[in-house]
């Protein structure tokens, strides 16, 4: 009885340190400071700490044409995003960005692409026009 107590105890320690935690997570806003003289619109500055992120952009069409971080995830600090709107797509995309708002179904392109090879995920509907 005592033994079943406890691990019920320490399961509910579990999901509730777990909860907190997801909270956390979702709230985080900013990015932390990487240093004044860094210039954020240059990918470079950025593969030191997220190399695999950058490998991966450099090698797809984003990389080959220079569509930058910074188009994605802004400058870090006035604007700082994990995830971007389609309203950033419009001045290159703008026929798709037409696409997702017909859909209706879909908030961001990067439910159905991956965010750094632009791959299309598996499973994904085609909600493009020709
Ligand atoms: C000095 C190290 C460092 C540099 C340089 C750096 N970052 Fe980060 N970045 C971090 C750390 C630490 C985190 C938070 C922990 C994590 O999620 O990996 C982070 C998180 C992120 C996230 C995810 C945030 C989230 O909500 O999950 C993005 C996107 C990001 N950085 C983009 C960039 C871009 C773009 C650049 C280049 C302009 C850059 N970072 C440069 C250290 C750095
Ligand atoms: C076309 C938009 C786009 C561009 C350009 C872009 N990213 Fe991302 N990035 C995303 C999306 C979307 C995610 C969220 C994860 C996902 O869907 O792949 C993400 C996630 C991240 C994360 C958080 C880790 C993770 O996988 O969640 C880091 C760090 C990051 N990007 C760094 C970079 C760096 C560095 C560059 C430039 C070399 C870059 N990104 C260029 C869209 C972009
Ligand atoms: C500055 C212009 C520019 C912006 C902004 C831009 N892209 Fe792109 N994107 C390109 C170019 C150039 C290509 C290469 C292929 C092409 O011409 O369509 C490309 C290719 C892609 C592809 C892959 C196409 C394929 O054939 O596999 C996807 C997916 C994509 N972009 C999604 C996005 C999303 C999502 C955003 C907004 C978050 C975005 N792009 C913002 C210029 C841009
Ligand atoms: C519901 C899933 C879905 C959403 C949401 C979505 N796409 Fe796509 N996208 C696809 C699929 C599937 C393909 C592959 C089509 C093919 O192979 O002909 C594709 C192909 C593309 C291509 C390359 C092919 C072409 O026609 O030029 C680009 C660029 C692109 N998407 C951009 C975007 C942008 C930008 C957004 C957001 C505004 C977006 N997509 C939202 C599913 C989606």
């Amino acid at each position: 009885m005592g033994k079943k107590l406890s691990l019920l105890i320490s399961i509910l320690i579990v999901l509730f340190l777990g909860m907190l935690f997801t909270v956390n997570a979702a709230k985080k806003k900013s990015h932390p400071k990487i240093g004044e003289d860094m210039i954020t619109e240059d990918p470079q500055v950025c593969v030191a700490c997220h190399e695999t992120q950058a490998r991966e952009w450099e090698k797809g069409l984003h990389g080959i044409n220079q569509v930058r971080c910074f188009i994605c995830h802004g400058d870090l600090e006035k604007r700082f995003e994990r995830i971007s709107k389609p309203s950033e797509c419009v001045m290159c995309h703008a026929d798709k960005v037409e696409d997702i708002k017909r859909s209706k179904k879909y908030k961001t392109c990067f439910e159905c692409h991956n965010g750094h090879t632009l791959d299309v995920k598996a499973g994904a509907k085609n909600i493009h026009q020709k």
